[in-house]
This record gives C-alpha cells, structure tokens and sequence, in this order.
C-alpha cells in the first residue's frame, strides 16, 4: 500500500467507517447481516471474549514471526484465509480478481465462492501464482460438482471447498424487510440440490477425485468432524457462515475445541467466524485452528479501497498478531500453548462490531 493509503487507515475501524460510508444501505446490510435474531452472529463474537490471556515475560520476543502453513505445501504470512464471500463485485468492481490479487500481494490465500464475480476461471486468472481454493455451492448434480471440481484444478486452484451449511437459505431479515434479492439469490436455480445433499455425496465425490484436496466448510459439531474424517475429507472447515445461516446456532470458537478432539490429527481444522482482530486469531490457532478464515473483515476493506485496503487489513491483522504474540512471550504461533488462554466472562455486549468500540463514537477515530 502506497505511504499515504497507510496514512489514511491506521485502525482496522477506520476500514470499517470508510466500508460504511461507501456503500449503499442495501449492499452494507447485506455485508454486516446475519440471519433472524442474529444470535449465532453474536455468540461468534461472544465466544471469542471467552477467553482471557495469561501472558508470560522475560522470554526475549525481540523476533516474533507471524507465519503459517498452507495445506503443508507452503508458508504463508499470516495463518489467515479470504473466506469465500458472494457478491464480491458489489464491495469492489472487481470482485475476487480485487480480493485475490491483495492476497497474493499480501501472502495469503483467498477461497474463492462460486456466486462471485469474475467467476471460477476469470477469478483464478488474475492472480495465477497465489495459493487459492474454488468454494462450491450445489445446484446440481454429480456432473455439476464433478464438472466444477475439473474446471477448478484445471484453472490451478489448490483445493475444493464444498459448503455444507446451507442445506436451507436462511431467513436473512435485514434483506427481507427492505424487499432486497441479491442478483445471485434472484436467479438461483438449483438450490434444492444442496438441500438433498448427503454423505453418499460426499463418498462419491471423494471415490472421483481422490488427488484433490477436499474441504467441508460449514462443520459445527464434532459428531459431523468425525463424518468428514471418515468420508477422507481432507480439511474440516468450521464455521457457521458468519451467523448467515442457523440462527442460535454457537459462537464457531465454542465449537473448535471439540472438533481438535474428534479429528484427532487426521486432518487439518480451520476455522471462522468473527475474526476480527489478531487477539481473536491468536486464540483461535491456540484452540487448534491451522488456519482461520476472515469474511466481513476483509469485505470492508474491499469497499473501503478495493486491493490496498484489503491490504491494509492484512497489514493491521499481522500488526496485532505481532504485538500479540510478543506480548504473551510467543516468538511465533508454534510457541504460543493452551496454557497462555484462561477461559472468563465476556465483558462487552457482542454484536456484528463489538470488537471495534470506536466506531461508536462520532468524534474519535477516522
Ligand atoms: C457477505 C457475505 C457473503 C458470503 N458468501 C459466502 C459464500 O458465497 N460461500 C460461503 O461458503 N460462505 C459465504 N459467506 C460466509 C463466509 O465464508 C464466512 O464463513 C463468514 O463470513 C465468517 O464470518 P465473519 O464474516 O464473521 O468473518 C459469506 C459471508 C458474508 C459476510
């Protein structure tokens, strides 16, 4: 990011102010939504205050190193990854191709939704050297998903997320009160496929295509981790989509320790949901995320300045890690353990911004 662009954002709420001011009514609810009530979008916040750190000192943290592991293929700057996000191209005219490209400049990895523009292909071309994953909702059927998973190791993506929490489309109240379908939702042909979705699929597609990567996004219960497990599901994705999806649903962080248990090490876990500053990644990678995925975060930074303010949130994110992890006497996530969490009483009332205190207030801030 160019000096003056660092200039201008220099707290990740100022990305979110900047976000709010872009956008129209309409597009910032569709971003900051989350479904009925909104209480699953609430715990994710509410479980990620859960937890206090016990720091430890005198550990000499003069280098801490922020880095993480990309399916044991790569190290990347951040154990952080873009979640798949629809509708991309109403934050930024270049959707994913805006969103990938500051991953890659940045070192990190981007999911990439198929109901995004610039699309499976157009999203991969424009940033053909960073690590990247095609993410699939079903509106088909055996030859739809295989299809889509040829096409997408074709393209050169390094792995394939099927979403798996959306057998139903919620009931996403801030849209529906202003009468308001998102392009994609409009023409949305085919959703009764991902509702009649079962195992059986999941053991077809993993008998197809055994050299590729499989991702089941959208787990939330070890019962389910240990289904994926024993389908040969390569990465148990957990999350609950931001709270967009089952509404009194658990915080995703609630959720994690249990999934570490039931995986046992017999595939890589990550996470999100409500990562919104490194504190909450720091906690996550102790409670046994390899990797953690952030939606909304980088969202405002595509709204706010398209690639260098997605940039800019990848900047801030690893400035807290860094502070982090110093302050607790990590000299990396390697070196950070359990016994640095001490489990509390949330203090803040959670909600979508909670983490961001000063955007309440008019006169503080950007
Ligand atoms: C605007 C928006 C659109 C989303 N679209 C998709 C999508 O197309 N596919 C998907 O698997 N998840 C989608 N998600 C869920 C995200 O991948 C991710 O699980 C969630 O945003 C994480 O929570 P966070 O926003 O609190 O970080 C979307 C989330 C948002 C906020």
């Amino acid at each position: 990011m160019s000096a003056e662009g660092q200039e201008r954002f220099q707290t990740l709420h100022e990305l979110v102010k900047a976000a709010k001011l872009r956008l129209n009514a309409n597009i910032w609810d569709y971003l900051v939504g989350a479904t009925e009530t909104e209480t699953t979008l609430q715990r994710n916040r509410a479980s990620l205050d859960a937890w206090a750190f016990r720091p430890r000192v005198l550990r000499d943290v003069s280098t801490v190193d922020c880095s993480g592991d990309f399916l044991g293929r790569r190290r990347i700057r951040l154990p952080v990854a873009l979640a798949p996000v629809g509708s991309l191209d109403s934050f930024d005219p270049g959707g994913a191709a805006t969103a990938g490209r500051a991953a890659s400049a940045f070192g990190v990895p981007i999911i990439v939704s198929s109901v995004t523009e610039p699309g499976l292909e157009g999203s991969a071309a424009a940033n053909p050297d960073g690590p990247k994953i095609f993410q699939l909702y079903v509106r088909g059927g055996p030859d739809f998903i295989d299809s889509h998973i040829r096409r997408a190791m074709d393209a050169g993506y390094d792995a394939f997320a099927i979403t798996v929490d959306t057998a139903h489309y919620s009931r996403r109240e801030r849209d529906i009160a202003k009468r308001f379908v998102k392009h994609w939702r409009a023409r949305s042909e085919g959703m009764n496929h991902q509702a009649a979705l079962s195992w059986a699929d999941i053991a077809r597609v993993r008998a197809a295509h055994p050299g590729v990567t499989l991702i089941l996004k959208g787990i939330g219960t070890a019962e389910d981790a240990t289904m994926a497990v024993e389908h040969g599901i390569d990465v148990v994705y957990v999350s609950n989509h931001g709270g967009r999806q089952l509404d009194h649903g658990r915080g995703s962080l609630a959720v994690l320790p249990e999934v570490v248990e039931a995986v046992s090490g017999r595939a890589r876990v990550w996470m999100d949901g409500g990562i919104s500053r490194g504190t909450d990644l720091v906690k996550a990678i102790i409670l046994g995320a390899e990797l953690v995925g952030i939606g909304r975060l980088y969202c405002y930074g595509l709204a706010a300045a398209g690639q260098d303010g997605v940039r800019r949130v990848l900047e801030l994110l690893e400035d807290e890690v860094q502070t982090c992890l110093g302050l607790l006497g990590a000299t990396s996530f390697a070196a950070a353990d359990r016994s640095m969490l001490h489990p509390v009483a949330p203090l803040v009332v959670p909600h979508v911004h909670s983490a961001f205190p000063l955007l309440a207030e008019p006169h503080r801030g950007y």
